[in-house]
């Protein structure tokens, strides 16, 4: 292939790295001279004055935050005695003592499964003010048939604060244009809020340099990319990739769709009967010919939390890389992948509170340059002549198109929300609420829990004889409480636990020990066989719907 230019294809795309490694952007290379204040300086704070750090015992009140995050704000903060977590999201210290409370007595009648109900003691205030924190999410003001709605589908997907809602708001009131393209002031603007999304990405998962941050969609995409780019030019046939029955299918279909095209082989790691990974079985399988091991977190089906260290290490020994599912884990643990030493994370935009259509792949310099692009277009170029393309330096290379600017944005913005809130609270006020609802939920006549692994994430998925889950639902919609019914994307481990689809009810930290106890009580009346639902739409209650 011939070359119009002076110098070599190579030493041009070597070139290309370089400057776009160094930040330089078509158009916009000195800076601008007038960039506004920081966004979200001019946005309105409108995160809840007293969400934040305001306690019952009164360990502070929210310093003034003006200009995002401030990692000494929340120095205070002390987790309440009794919850200390070991690995992120799980509490090391035995509950509190059992309380009295009538509700609780049914616990022993539970037969197969022994758990210490706790009590329903206000770890809301001495974690943070729920209720400051809901101020902030405007949704959760609905009323659904009538009830307050009671949002307990966050495995779905989560609810926006404000404090996004605002910031998608200026960023097409203020700073909407296409980026890296132009020399005019919006596209800085544009260019700089995009960019400084991403650096914020990098920082919440510990990742190195922005530069290993890539955009996508969502996990789905994510998973797509790394198998269809990465997978389609290191694997050969006989190659061994290998994951986990807990996947989503977003975390086995692009998995099968590659072993076809290359001849590479995909090996199951199993679970016992608690939805608990089989490690020693898992290593059993890793040998010279695995390439990869793909894993998630957390599952969604279940709640299981996987121990992602000793996976990678395991993986590592092996010579695989390894690409961990963060689709159920970003809003609940504190991730840091250089910590973990995955090669690709995973996550959604919209599991942790941002916007639905954005997604992130993170991606080590060393899988970087195993990776080629995956899509061709505008904005990974470098130049282009009929003959041959020389792509961008990362991340361009890997973001064809004009992507999703404005969301990757309010994603930038949850991400700070969470911050502020403090991802270590998040996750011990979740699992104080998991504590407070298994044992009530398991000792309820007909119940039977889908998933009681060691370490759990807020996810309670549950089957009610002699009510099909998908009746169990709409029930539970009747009463305002809004629960996933089905298969959640996930059969393999439904049917490995013995059944097709569970009732999936799965918290966030804005959610209440009071909505746990409304949602107990009306799956209590649903189980005594109580009135059935009114006239319930059957809008969004397919059954086989799935999203990553
Ligand atoms: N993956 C999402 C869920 O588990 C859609 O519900």
């Amino acid at each position: 292939m011939s070359s119009e230019l002076p110098i070599s294809e190579d030493d041009l795309a070597a070139l290309a790295t370089q400057f776009f490694a160094a930040g330089f952007r078509p158009g916009n290379d000195s800076p601008p001279q007038s960039v506004p204040p920081a966004p979200r300086g001019s946005v309105p704070d409108t995160t809840s004055a007293s969400s934040i750090a305001t306690t019952a015992a009164g360990l502070g009140t929210r310093p003034a935050v003006t200009g995002g995050y401030s990692p000494t704000a929340f120095a205070h903060f002390a987790i309440p005695t009794g919850i200390v977590p070991t690995i992120p999201g799980v509490l090391a210290s035995p509950a509190p003592a059992v309380p009295s409370a009538p509700n609780d007595s049914f616990a022993a009648a539970v037969p197969a499964l022994v758990f210490e109900p706790v009590p329903r003691v206000s770890y809301s205030h001495e974690i943070f003010d729920v209720h400051a924190i809901r101020a902030d999410f405007p949704i959760l003001r609905e009323t659904v048939n009538g009830k307050p709605l009671i949002w307990f589908d966050n495995a779905a997907t989560t609810q926006k604060p404000q404090a996004v809602i605002d910031r998608l708001a200026y960023f097409y009131a203020h700073e909407n244009s296409n980026i890296h393209r132009a020399a005019h002031e919006l596209a800085a603007r544009a260019t700089d809020a995009y960019e400084e999304a991403r650096d914020t990405v990098r920082r919440f998962i510990g990742a190195p340099k922005s530069e290993n941050i890539i955009f996508v969609r969502g996990t789905t995409e994510a998973i797509n990319l790394v198998a269809q780019s990465w997978g389609a030019k290191n694997l050969e046939p006989g190659d061994e990739i290998v994951i986990t029955h807990l996947e989503h299918h977003a975390n086995i279909v692009p998995w099968q769709m590659i072993s076809k095209k290359t001849g590479a082989v995909l090996k199951v790691a199993p679970v016992d009967d608690a939805g608990n990974l089989l490690l020693q079985e898992f290593e059993e399988l890793l040998g010279p010919r695995t390439k990869l091991v793909s894993a998630t977190q957390v599952s969604n089906a279940l709640g299981t939390v996987n121990p992602v260290e000793k996976i990678v290490a395991m993986a590592h020994r092996y010579g695989a890389r390894v690409l961990i599912d963060g689709a159920q884990s970003i809003p609940h643990i504190a991730v840091d992948v250089s910590k973990t030493g995955a090669d690709f994370f995973v996550f959604s935009g919209h599991k942790i509170f941002g916007p639905t259509g954005i997604g992130v792949v993170y991606m080590t310099d060393e899988v970087m340059a195993e990776t080629p692009p995956w899509q061709g277009g505008g904005n990974m170029i470098a130049d282009v002549t009929i003959e041959r393309s020389i792509f961008q330096g990362p991340p361009n290379k890997y973001e064809a198109g004009t992507g999703n600017i404005a969301d990757a944005v309010g994603l930038g913005e949850a991400i700070r929300y969470v911050e502020k809130v403090g991802i270590d609270r998040i996750a011990a006020y979740e699992h104080a609420l998991l504590e407070y609802a298994t044992p009530r939920l398991a000792a309820i006549p007909g119940v039977r829990l889908i998933g009681t692994a060691d370490e759990k994430a807020s996810v309670l998925s549950f089957v009610l004889a002699g009510h099909e889950p998908i009746e169990v639902g709409k029930a539970l919609n009747a009463e305002g409480i809004a629960v996933r019914a089905g298969h959640h994307c996930a059969q393999p481990i439904l049917r490995r636990m013995g059944v097709e689809q569970t009732v999936r009810p799965s918290f966030a930290f804005y959610n209440t020990f009071d909505e746990i106890d409304v949602f107990l009580d009306a799956v209590r009346r649903i189980a005594d066989g109580g009135p059935p639902p009114g006239p319930i739409s059957d809008r969004g209650a397919g059954r086989h719907g799935c999203g990553g």
